[in-house]
């Protein structure tokens, strides 16, 4: 029997027509729709305009390296405002080549893995410093809110050299709300949060054109931009604006997810317990099985053909990489939740050229939070009665808390 015909007899495959990311009933429990789509194949459904939905491993992989023939660019189609987040403010996330390229290269070299890796001690006293502040000597404790979301933000207040004072703006910008335990009706696209965040990172790029000699993220792109022009000043801004938004709050998804995955297994926790290398195969396998990025977005430049799907031009894509991911074609029993299998090609920080630019900075700051969790408090449960839900967004999904018994 193959693969289809075995999950075919399982399955609703009418979920595949209703899939819509963006939906609580879905991005609180993804899965059956993944099991549909994968079944499905590459299918267009009718939402304002119609919309291309791509979810096998082999498709995503090759709409993600076509970037030719999938932009990035959104020209505001009808309904698609969730991927139209930074409206006229030119990002490298939604650029096509050249501005793409130009706006990379200039981030960049300070995310690059060997600065990243030398920026663990620092991470690692970051971590320590949350531990102390909110762990220490508590019975209990949410890990979401005071650690998951606390490590990135504090290393995003070190990357781009933000005063301490600023780190609650920073936590509305990168989360999208104040500190709290409750699960949040909050939109990114919210006019008033984007004015905020304008005025936020419009205050710190002028604070730092006054500096000179600065290491920091924006000081390096501000050096680059005076040196030869090669971005302008609605670039700069816009690339604070998307390291902020696209950084914090899925470094602080992978985070909470990883424990949430390693916690409720006692075996592999106990395994990890014991060798706290097994650190980041962990953080690799939950970032293929349940990542904090579920679905991208993509726009035909013309007539394409995917897994035999004929889509017309200045059709939306919604290209999702985390049914991509549980594709059993690529990963053998997908639904297994395995640190040891290979999973090095999962697509959880993307493919082709718009592969995460932070992906580096995100797996440091999560390995050294995990490693120093584990050597500090090494007898953690997840309080008792405590079920998962989600907070999510078109693009992906993340734990609202994580209440951790710590003794
Ligand atoms: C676990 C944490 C993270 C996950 C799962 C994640 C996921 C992703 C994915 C899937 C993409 C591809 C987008 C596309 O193809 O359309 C992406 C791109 C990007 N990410 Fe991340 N990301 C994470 C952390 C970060 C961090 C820490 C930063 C900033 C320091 C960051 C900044 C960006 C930017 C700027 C892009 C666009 C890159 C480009 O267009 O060339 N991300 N990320």
């Amino acid at each position: 029997m193959s693969i289809e015909s075995i999950q075919t007899d399982r399955i609703d495959l009418d979920l595949a027509y209703r899939f819509d990311f963006s939906e609580p009933a879905v991005y609180s429990d993804p899965f059956p729709y993944y099991r549909a789509l994968l079944a499905t194949g590459p299918i267009i459904v009718q939402r304002q305009i119609p919309w291309a939905i791509v979810s096998r491993y082999d498709d995503v992989v090759a709409v993600l390296r076509d970037h030719q023939r999938y932009s990035s660019v959104n020209p505001h189609l009808p309904g698609t405002e969730a991927y139209d987040a930074f409206h006229e403010i030119p990002v490298m996330t939604f650029s096509d080549e050249p501005d793409h390229a130009r706006l990379r290269r200039v981030a960049a070299p300070s995310l690059a893995l060997r600065r990243m890796e030398q920026m663990a001690p620092t991470f690692l006293a970051l971590v320590d410093e949350i531990l102390d502040e909110f762990w220490q000597g508590k019975p209990e404790v949410d890990a979401v809110c005071y650690l998951a979301q606390e490590v990135p933000i504090r290393a995003f207040a070190h990357l781009l050299a933000i005063p301490k004072s600023e780190c609650e703006t920073l936590r509305a910008l990168g989360v999208g709300k104040p500190r709290t335990d409750a699960p949040a009706a909050f939109s990114f696209y919210d006019p008033q949060f984007m004015q905020s965040r304008a005025e936020f990172i419009h205050k710190l790029v002028q604070m730092r054109k006054g500096e000179s000699g600065g290491q920091d993220l924006i000081s390096l792109a501000i050096a680059a931009h005076e040196k030869d022009e090669k971005i302008n000043d609605l670039e700069l801004f816009g690339m604070v604006m998307v390291l902020v938004t696209g950084g914090i709050g899925t470094t602080a998804d992978l985070i909470s997810g990883a424990l949430y995955q390693m916690l409720r297994r006692p075996e592999l926790y106990e395994e990890i317990r014991r060798d706290h290398t097994l650190v980041a195969p962990l953080l690799e396998e939950t970032l293929r099985y349940d990542g904090p990025i579920h679905t991208l977005f993509r726009v035909t430049t013309g007539e394409v053909e995917v897994g035999g799907l004929r889509i017309p031009p200045r059709t939306p894509v919604c290209v999702v990489n985390g049914a991509a991911d549980r594709d059993p074609r690529k990963f053998p029993e997908p639904e297994r939740f395995d640190i040891r299998r290979d999973n090095e090609d999962h697509l959880g920080f993307g493919e082709g050229i718009h592969f995460c630019i932070g992906a580096w900075a995100a797996r440091v700051e999560a390995r050294v939070a995990l490693q120093r969790v584990l050597e500090r408090f090494p007898r953690l449960r997840i309080a008792a009665g405590w079920t998962p839900r989600y907070n999510g967004n078109a693009f992906g999904r993340g734990l609202s808390t994580l209440p951790l018994v710590l003794g």
